[in-house]
C-alpha cells in the first residue's frame, strides 16, 4: 500500500477563489482545522504577494508544529528571501517555488526562450537551498509542455536541489489518462527521477481534477495537492476530500492511502465553508448535504434491508453525526464545555466564557441550541476581529406590504463615537444597506448577496455572505443571527470592516515606503 502525501492549498490557491478574502485569524483557524485533519503539507500563502500575506504565512508556521508549513514563491530571489522569513520559524520550512514551462506561457507570459526559463528555474532552486531543508518545484501548466522539454527541465532542477517535482495541470486542460501518461513519461525519462517524489495538482476548469489527480497517483505521484471543498482559481482545485476517500473506498483499485483523519473531513469542510462563505453544494460527492440522503423508494427499501446497496461511504466515515445533540436555556456551564469539547473545538477559558453569553442570549430565543449553532458561535467569536473600525450597535427596520422599507442603524466606531443614520429603500436589505453606506460614508458596491439557515427548524439561525467593493477593492464579509435582517447587517458591516483594514494597512505601507 503507497502512501499518499496530502498537500493541502486551501489557504493559497482556495484563497485565489474570486471574491475569497480570509484575515489572519480565520487563515488560523483554518490551519489548526488541517493541522487536526492531518494533511501532510500545508501551503499558507504566498509570502511575497503582500504584507497580509507575509504576516498570516508567519503566524501559521510558527502555530503549526505537526504539518510542514510551506509558502509560494516566483524564480526570482526577492520571492524566495520573503517565503524565508516568513517560513524559517516553522517546524519544517519549505519552499514552493514554481515557474511556467509551456509554449504559451514561455512565449507571451514569459517573453523567455526554454534555455532562459531553465536558468531561471535552476538558479531559483540553488538559491532557495542556501536555506530550504526542502525544496518543491512546480512546472507551471505542465500538462501544456512539450514532454522532452518537461523531462530536461525536471533533470536540471532535481542536480540543482529540489525534493519534490509538481506537475500541475493549471489550466485544468489534462485528460485523465492523457495526464497520467505524463507522470510515466517523466519516469521513464528523468535519469535522476529517484532522488524525488513526484507531485499533482489539478484545476477542474473541465470538471476532471479530481479524475486527472487518481491518475496521476496510478502513474506514480505520491503526493496530491489540492483544497477543501476544491475551492480555487476559476472552476476551483482537486477536491481534497474526494480524493481522499476515493484512494480509501477504492484501496483494492488504487493500492494506495493517505494519512487524513477522514472523519474531521466534515468539520473541515463546514469550516471552510463558512470562513470563506463559499456555500457547498448539496449534491457535492463526500460532503453535500445530500451526499448520504436515499430519495427513491427503491433506494430507501434497498438500505432498510442492507445499507451496502446503495452506500459505498457512511456518513461516520467522514464526521457526518447523524444525531447531533441539543443543548437548550437550562443547560449549565460544564454540558456547554463538554459538548465544545466534544465537537473537537479547543478554546481557553475567556473564550468559553464569551460564547456562553451568545450561547445563553441564543437559548432565551431558540429553544433547541444544536451543534451546528454551537459551530456557528463559536467560529464567529474565534475570528472577531477586536481590530475592527465599526460595531453594529442597533438596527430597526419598518417594512409593511404597502410602506417604504425603512431603517434606522446605530454603530459604534473604535472611539466610542456613535453614528446614526436612517435610509429607504425598494426592500428591507436595500433599506439597511442604503444606511449603512449612509454611516460609512463611502460609495460601496454590492456584489453578492446570499443567505442560508445553520440547520432547520423556523427558528434557525440565518448565515448570510455578501461581497461588496469600493473602488477597486473587493471584500467579503458574514454574519449570523437569529434574524436575517440582523444577519444581513452584520454581514455587512464584517465585510466593510475588512476593506477598511485593508486600506488602512495598504496606507501603513505607504506611508513607511513599502
Ligand atoms: O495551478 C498552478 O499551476 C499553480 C502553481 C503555482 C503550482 O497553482
Ligand atoms: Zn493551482
Amino acid at each position: 500500500m503507497r502512501k499518499i502525501n496530502i498537500f493541502d492549498t486551501t489557504l493559497r490557491d482556495g484563497e485565489q477563489s474570486a471574491g475569497v478574502n480570509l484575515n489572519l485569524h480565520e487563515k488560523l483557524e483554518i490551519a489548526k482545522q488541517l493541522e487536526r485533519l492531518n494533511v501532510d503539507v500545508m501551503e499558507a500563502g504566498f509570502p511575497a504577494a503582500s504584507e497580509g500575506d507575509f504576516q498570516s504565512v508567519k503566524q501559521i508556521a510558527e502555530t503549526i508544529k505537526n504539518v510542514s508549513v510551506t509558502g509560494l514563491a516566483r524564480a526570482v530571489q526577492g520571492d524566495i528571501d520573503a517565503a524565508w522569513e516568513a517560513l524559517k520559524g516553522g517546524a519544517e520550512p519549505r519552499l514552493h517555488t514554481f515557474i511556467a514551462t509551456s509554449p504559451i506561457h514561455r512565449k507571451y507570459k514569459l517573453r523567455q526562450t526554454k534555455e532562459q526559463v531553465i536558468q531561471s528555474a535552476v538558479d531559483s532552486v540553488k538559491y532557495a537551498s542556501k536555506f530550504f531543508p526542502i525544496i518543491q518545484w512546480s512546472a507551471e501548466d505542465a500538462s501544456r509542455t512539450e514532454l522532452d522539454f518537461l523531462a530536461k527541465i525536471i533533470k536540471e532542477v532535481i542536480d540543482a536541489g529540489a525534493n519534490v517535482i509538481n506537475l500541475p495541470d493549471t489550466v485544468g486542460y489534462g485528460a485523465p489518462e492523457e495526464y497520467g501518461k505524463m507522470f510515466t513519461y517523466v519516469i521513464n525519462n528523468v535519469p535522476n527521477i529517484d532522488k524525488v517524489i513526484l507531485s499533482t495538482h489539478c484545476h477542474d476548469d473541465l470538471g476532471m481534477a479530481v479524475s486527472n489527480s487518481l491518475s496521476a497517483v496510478e502513474h506514480g505521484a505520491l503526493q496530491v495537492e489540492g483544497t477543501i471543498n476544491g475551492i480555487g482559481e476559476r472552476a476551483g482545485n482537486a477536491a481534497l476530500e474526494e480524493v481522499a476517500v476515493a484512494l480509501h473506498i477504492r484501496q483494492d483499485f488504487y493500492q494506495a492511502n493517505t494519512r487524513l483523519k477522514l472523519d474531521e473531513i466534515k468539520r473541515t469542510s463546514d469550516l471552510v465553508s463558512k470562513l470563506t462563505g463559499m456555500i457547498v453544494p448539496s449534491n457535492k460527492a463526500v460532503i453535500g448535504k445530500n451526499a448520504f440522503a436515499h430519495e427513491s423508494g427503491i433506494h430507501q427499501d434497498g438500505v432498510l434491508k442492507e445499507k451496502t446497496t446503495y452506500e459505498i461511504i457512511t456518513p461516520e466515515l467522514v464526521g457526518v453525526k447523524s444525531n447531533s445533540m441539543v443543548l437548550g436555556k437550562h443547560s449549565g456551564r460544564h454540558a456547554f464545555r463538554n459538548r465544545i469539547v466534544e465537537l473537537g473545538y479547543s478554546v481557553d477559558d475567556g473564550e468559553i466564557n464569551r460564547v456562553f453569553k451568545l450561547f445563553k442570549d441564543l437559548a432565551d430565543k431558540k429553544k433547541e441550541i444544536t451543534d451546528d449553532d454551537l459551530v456557528t458561535l463559536l467560529v464567529d467569536e474565534k475570528v472577531a476581529n477586536v481590530e475592527d473600525m465599526y460595531q453594529l450597535t442597533s438596527l430597526q427596520v419598518q417594512y409593511g406590504t404597502n410602506q417604504i422599507p425603512t431603517a434606522t442603524i446605530t454603530l459604534t466606531d473604535r472611539e466610542g463615537n456613535q453614528i446614526q443614520e436612517a435610509a429607504t429603500g425598494s426592500g428591507s436589505v436595500e433599506a439597511l444597506y442604503n444606511t449603512l453606506e449612509r454611516c460609512f460614508g463611502i460609495s460601496i458596491t454590492l456584489d453578492d448577496y446570499r443567505i442560508q439557515s445553520v440547520g432547520a427548524g423556523r427558528d434557525a439561525l440565518a448565515e448570510v455572505f455578501v461581497k461588496v467593493r469600493h473602488n477597486n477593492a473587493e471584500s467579503s464579509g458574514r454574519g449570523s443571527a437569529q434574524d436575517v435582517l440582523e444577519a444581513s447587517a452584520r454581514a455587512y458591516v464584517n465585510a466593510v470592516n475588512r476593506l477598511l483594514a485593508v486600506e488602512k494597512n495598504k496606507k501603513l505601507l505607504e506611508k513607511v515606503g513599502v
